[in-house]
């Protein structure tokens, strides 16, 4: 382990001498020929119907319906974009934008309305059903995300995701999911930001189910990790053959940059934050156990603390094995970009565990959301790390996006520069550098339910505000339909 983390501090430094960070000469190419496109979307921020036909209540439901509310516009996802029966609309807006696919989530308590596998929703069923067909009829693959944070209220109420029992129901539901919807859908994705899942539903408490706690972070990423697990080797053993398809995880990573490249002690924090951050759930996914810095620090914070054992539990080699290339591809969701600065912390918890501290320039471009910066040279050092990391693994971004306001309405040109920035950096990762990207999900088709920022805080693509909740298209919608339709960018006529 200790070659590859020095492997790892190599690469901080090539990365940072190779490309400059204003590196403005833009790429007129086009991307590989099998490349594809599509857009994402999330259950809860997009279906509404929280509790028809026989939905269970999940950890979102409970959350949002809190008094005082923990939304900062006190709303909810009860309604949300109404997905639930405004579906053929989202094909409509899927099918003019021209994708490859669409990247949505299964509503575990629509399916399962207790959790358990003990009753099946046949409502549920149907309603994807519906839409998978629908989307097929219209030549757009499925993508489908097992999970994407809305854990069944039933399962919360025993302890969630750090208690270990949610595991095997997870399992159970990934089967229920294989084998209704295995014979259409072929890309499973297990977990989605499993980091948002732990941190902020466990660690921070912003997120559902509120719980700030140290230890329920590392164990609740200890029991996503083995889920994830678990659900791969389902498929692998009872899926695969017959249905064909892959399954992978979508991992979140934001850049990080030392702020004084120069100095090897930022060098070295930046690896901390970046192996912090992806390699707490990826280490286990590609190498079978977490990464060897995690370990040495957690364990030594966690005994000067008089803890009685590690915050950061350990994999038994059952475990280890079972995790160990778990993935046909991996996922990435991309967004923005931090400087780090080392800092000898005590505060325990997966921030001050690794002693970073990381912010943001006030020189890059401000999007709506207060952590998304615009920093488009960050992605392409993300994906050349990925490579050099994992071995060039099959990557599919799966979500990229820029957020604005209301006030911006259809006029979204910060939007089209992103998207036009970002995917280019990544098309200089992929032709000029050779990372196996081969897929790109723009985040998100249309305003919806932001999580703790609610109905207001950060809006995408196609509008959404209005009670009536018309999907208007705004300006990005044409710059994204010719990205995807030229497959790149082609030099413009002289
Ligand atoms: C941008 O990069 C060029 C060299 O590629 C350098 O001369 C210039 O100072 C840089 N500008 C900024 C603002 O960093
Ligand atoms: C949210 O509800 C609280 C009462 O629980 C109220 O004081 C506050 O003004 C509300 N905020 C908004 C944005 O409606
Ligand atoms: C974990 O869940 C099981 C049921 O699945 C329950 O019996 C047990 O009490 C839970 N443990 C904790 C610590 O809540
Ligand atoms: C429910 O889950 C259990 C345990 O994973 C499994 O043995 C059983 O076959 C499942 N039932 C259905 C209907 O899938
Ligand atoms: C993971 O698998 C690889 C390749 O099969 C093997 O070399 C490595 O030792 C395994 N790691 C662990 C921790 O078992
Ligand atoms: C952190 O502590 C170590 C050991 O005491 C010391 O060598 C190092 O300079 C400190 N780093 C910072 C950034 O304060």
């Amino acid at each position: 382990m200790s070659t590859k983390i020095s492997i790892v501090g190599l690469v901080f430094v090539a990365l940072s001498l190779t490309f400059a960070q204003n590196d403005t000469d833009f790429l007129y190419e086009n991307f590989p020929e099998d490349f594809e496109w599509g857009f994402a979307t999330a259950s809860y921020q997009i279906e509404g119907g929280w509790d028809a036909d026989g939905k269970g209540e999940n950890i979102w439901d409970e959350f949002t319906h809190r008094i005082p509310s923990p939304i900062k516009d006190n709303s909810t996802g009860d309604v949300a974009c109404d997905s639930y029966h405004n579906y053929m609309q989202d094909v409509e807006l899927l099918k003019n934008t021209g994708v490859n696919f669409y990247r949505f989530s299964l509503s575990w308590s629509r399916i399962l309305p207790d959790g358990t596998n003990r009753t099946i929703n046949q409502r549920g069923i149907d309603y994807y059903n519906k839409l998978i067909n629908a989307l097929i009829a219209n030549g757009i693959e499925p993508m489908v995300t097992l999970y994407h944070w809305d854990l069944p209220q039933t399962l919360q109420a025993v302890g969630g995701w750090p208690n270990e029992t949610v595991i095997h129901h997870f399992e159970g539901y990934a089967r229920i999911a294989y084998s209704y919807f295995g014979d259409r859908v072929k890309k499973w994705i297990t977990f989605n930001e499993a980091f948002v899942v732990c941190q902020q539903g466990y660690g921070d408490g912003v997120h559902a189910p509120g719980i700030s706690s140290p230890v329920q972070s590392y164990d609740c990423a200890h029991n996503v990790l083995k889920s994830h697990a678990l659900a791969y080797r389902l498929y692998e053993r009872e899926f695969k053959e017959s249905q064909g398809g892959e399954c992978g995880i979508t991992i979140d990573c934001g850049w990080y940059e030392p702020e004084d490249p120069n100095n090897p002690a930022h060098v070295e924090a930046a690896e901390r934050a970046v192996t912090f951050k992806h390699g707490w759930y990826a280490f286990p996914v590609f190498f079978g156990d977490y990464p060897s810095v995690m370990r040495t620090l957690i364990d030594a914070k966690s005994q000067s603390e008089g803890l009685l054992e590690s915050r950061l539990p350990s994999f038994d080699s059952y475990w280890s094995q079972q995790l160990n290339g778990s993935w046909d591809f991996l996922g990435l969701n991309h967004y923005t970009t931090e400087l780090v600065v080392p800092e000898n912390r005590t505060d325990p918890g997966w921030r001050g565990d690794q002693n970073t501290r990381t912010y943001q320039s006030e020189e890059w471009p401000p999007s709506a959301s207060f952590w998304l910066r615009v920093v488009p040279w960050g992605f392409r050092k993300l994906l050349n790390w990925i490579k050099i990391t994992y071995g060039n693994p099959l990557l599919y971004v799966t979500e990229n996006g820029f957020s604005d306001t209301d006030a911006e309405g259809v006029n979204d040109q910060g939007r089209i520069d992103y998207y036009r920035d970002y995917t280019n950096n990544m098309l200089k990762a992929i032709n000029l550098d050779g990372c196996n990207i081969k897929k790109y999900t723009a985040w998100s088709l249309m305003d919806n339910f932001e999580w703790a920022e609610g109905l207001t805080g950060a809006l995408w693509c196609h509008y959404y505000t209005d009670p009536a909740r018309p999907r208007t298209p705004k300006m990005s919608q044409s710059f994204l339909k010719k990205l995807f339709a030229d497959n790149g960018f082609p030099l413009p006529k002289q």
